[in-house]
């Protein structure tokens, strides 16, 4: 298996009023080309910045980012711009990704007026049209314009601007979170076919356990800007270690988690500002000792395929679900 995109030591820190806060917290990981890497955790634990740090949308307080064996970091804003053909992102919100103003076929052609000046417009209308079919939007709505479409066939126009200059890897964050379950389904399946029809290797996002299990290979779960757990997907639903994994799989219906008892998540998640040492899930851990809250625990092989950042795991393994009561 050929690396497509490696991470290293990935830190984004805001300053804010209070002081620093820690959104990405030395956070690195590989995916294969042709694969999907689903990253899940709570809102405010960094996906999206995780997202936007890989395309240097934010840039990295430190860190590296490889592409295709290539440094991305050290990229000037030129050579970043050319970079970005390959590198795509589709967001949340279709609403608000696509320009009310233009019609539908000129949002897509836009992306290749960017990236590909010297396309004739014959070509590239048939472009367009080769575009639209691929995402399942019929010709007829060529001229349309966003308002007249549902969250839905949005989505499809935003994946088609997305794919128009047929990127190599695509940070997809939340793309379904926005619309109505029913159409989520079909927005996921189209992801799938697609990944596959153009050899596609996505960073998959959702705070959803569910989704990100009907599309991933690989999944990382995140917390508090750190990565706790990461693993092959089959890994993490059939053997999750980490506590916080399971919590968020009890809480998935229809789940194996589900014949046995819930972990009920208590406590807000603390703050990733000014962040104390020790593991951020500790104060919500039903399994945490003195030591959790001690020092810092990294993100150690625990097999050779599996990632875990917790030093409590071979005794809460066998244990079954617990509710959070207080200790
Ligand atoms: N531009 C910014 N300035 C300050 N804080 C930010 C900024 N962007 C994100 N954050 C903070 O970083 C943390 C992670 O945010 P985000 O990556 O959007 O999380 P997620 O996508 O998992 O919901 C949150 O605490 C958020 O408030
Ligand atoms: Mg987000």
């Amino acid at each position: 298996m050929e690396t497509l995109l490696e991470v290293r030591n990935l830190n984004k820190f805001f300053k804010v009023a209070a002081g620093e806060l820690r959104a990405l917290d030395n956070v690195s990981f590989k995916i294969n080309k042709g694969e999907t890497l689903g990253i899940v955790g709570e809102s405010g634990c960094g996906k999206s910045t995780l997202g936007r740090v890989i395309l240097r949308l934010h840039e990295p307080t430190s860190g590296r980012v490889l592409f295709d064996g290539m440094d991305i970091t050290s990229f000037s804003p030129e050579e970043m711009r050319q970079m970005r053909r390959h590198m795509q992102i589709v967001f949340q919100d279709p609403y608000a990704s696509l320009n009310p103003r233009m019609t539908i076929s000129q949002s897509i052609e836009e992306p290749l007026r960017v990236f590909f000046p010297q396309m004739r417009e014959a070509d590239r209308r048939k472009r367009i049209a080769e575009l639209m079919e691929l995402v399942g939007l019929s010709a007829r709505t060529y001229n349309a314009y966003p308002h007249e479409f549902d969250g839905g066939r949005r989505q499809r126009v935003a994946i088609a601007r997305t794919l128009a200059v047929n990127p190599k890897f695509v940070v997809c964050d939340e793309p379904v979170s926005s619309l109505d379950v029913s159409v989520q389904a079909q927005i996921l399946n189209l992801m799938v076919e697609l990944r596959k029809r153009m050899n596609l290797t996505y960073i998959f996002i959702s705070h959803d356990l569910s989704v990100v299990k009907h599309i991933s290979d690989y999944v990382g779960v995140m917390y508090l800007g750190r990565m706790v757990e990461f693993a092959p997907k089959s890994e993490i639903f059939k053997n999750p270690l980490h506590p916080y994994t399971r919590a968020l799989l009890s809480a998935i219906p229809s789940t194996e988690a589900n014949g046995r008892e819930r972990l009920i998540l208590e406590g807000e998640i603390t703050s990733p500002i000014n962040p104390k040492p020790g593991c951020r899930f500790a104060p919500r851990c039903p399994y945490a000792r003195e030591i959790c809250a001690e020092k810092n625990i990294p993100l150690l092989e625990h097999s050779p395929s599996h990632q875990l950042a917790c030093v409590r795991s071979d005794e809460t393994i066998g244990a079954p679900f617990a509710y959070n009561a207080p200790a």
